[in-house]
């Protein structure tokens, strides 16, 4: 053996992982139906009887809060004869699920209560068949449930994540992310595979070409290293650059946790497979991806204040416009490449310089957990 040399470009995935319906539904069963995915804020689910129905995987959930004031989450499946019980996104019941085929009625623990004719079947367990459950946690302020019988550790996948990326746990609890309120919600439909999103939200290497507003705040980003790129690094504010805002004028209120090292710095966080976090001084960005077709994906991007800087009705524009330009500049940019990665000259894929190749990572991950 010769000395070794690391080459600069390291191969992507070939193009029919963007465009195969079958590796899209070996994705469907192995990753979004056995990892945690992070479905609703749970400030949405206000009070009981409050529910959500959200797309995970092949499923449809529906994710509500129950008397106790706990949340939980079911499959969205009549017991009776398989209708779908909730069809709006969302809503508000009093104190049960009714299906409209032949009204079997739920209660917001799930067991059956009511169906018609039900005294005459004595021997119908009502918990048995009541609506399926699945494990559910609560973190940052967002529900994340896991379709999985034996869920992976929450510990592990979700924090160890942040944790990586942080490098400690506690440094995301300075921005006190459960206590934040929605300031704005934009939903993106983006024609293009989840999976393009995720790299291109792991790079910069993009920054400078489409993400003029960005680089300015962030001028580092214009050397196409994503922050993501060193553990524990935050990307630094331009010196005339008094908040992040479209324009770089002064934010809202400072979360008061975070530190003196934390302030003035952008951190990106991605927790596999859906989630994007951003942390800045005065707000968080949360996306998080609902996968629905190979070339197909909705993201729900949330915008976090304090409370109080909700409350007050500050103008929020100026905060919100920077990352809204980045994700319809980046959601752009896939949807460019979407419709060519069936390309004849795509078939092996493309190529990772070195201020990509951690995506490498991201694919070796996919190729393990679709087999
Ligand atoms: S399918 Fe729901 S009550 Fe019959
Ligand atoms: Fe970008």
């Amino acid at each position: 053996m010769g000395t070794t040399t690391t080459s600069s470009v390291i191969p992507t995935l070939p193009g029919r992982y963007y465009t195969d319906p079958e590796i899209f539904a070996l994705e469907q069963r192995r990753i979004f139906e056995t990892m945690w995915f992070c479905v609703v804020r749970s400030a949405d689910l206000a009070k009981p009887g409050a529910f959500k129905t959200v797309q995970v995987g092949t499923e449809n959930m529906l994710v509500s809060r129950a008397r106790d004031g706990s949340v939980r989450a079911f499959y969205n499946v009549c017991r009776h004869r398989g209708a779908i019980i909730c069809t709006e996104e969302s809503g508000e019941v009093k104190r049960a699920f009714q299906c409209s085929y032949h009204a079997w009625t739920y209660d917001l623990d799930g067991k059956l209560i009511a169906a018609p004719n039900l005294a005459k079947m004595a021997d119908l367990d009502r918990t048995e068949y009541g609506l399926v459950n699945v494990h559910v946690r609560e973190w940052l302020g967002y529900v994340w449930i896991c379709l999985a019988d034996e869920p992976p550790s929450f510990e592990e996948d979700v924090m160890g994540a942040v944790t990586d990326r942080l490098g400690a746990l506690d440094l995301i609890g300075n921005y006190d992310v459960a206590e934040l309120e929605v300031g704005r919600r934009i939903v993106y439909e983006v024609k293009a595979n989840w999976k393009l999103i995720v790299e291109n939200f792991m790079e910069c290497y993009h920054c400078a070409t489409i993400h003029p507003e960005l680089t300015e705040v962030l001028p580092e980003f214009a050397d196409g290293y994503a922050a993501q790129y060193f553990v524990g690094h935050g990307a630094e504010f331009g010196e005339d650059v008094e908040g992040f805002t479209v324009d770089g004028s002064a934010g809202v209120d400072r979360i008061p946790g975070v530190s003196a090292d934390q302030d003035r710095r952008y951190y990106a966080i991605t927790v596999k497979p859906q989630v994007f976090i951003n942390l800045v001084p005065d707000h968080v960005i949360l996306h998080r991806m609902f996968p629905l077709a190979v070339d197909r994906t909705v993201v729900e991007c949330d915008w976090l204040y304090l409370p109080e800087v909700v409350a007050s009705g500050k103008d929020l524009d100026k905060s919100v416009e920077l990352f809204h330009r980045v994700n319809q500049q980046d959601f752009e940019a896939c949807e460019r490449c979407q419709p060519r990665m069936g390309s004849r000259t795509y078939a092996k894929g493309g190529v990772l310089v070195p201020s990509e190749h951690h995506i490498s990572a991201f694919h070796e991950w996919v190729q393990e957990r679709i087999g």
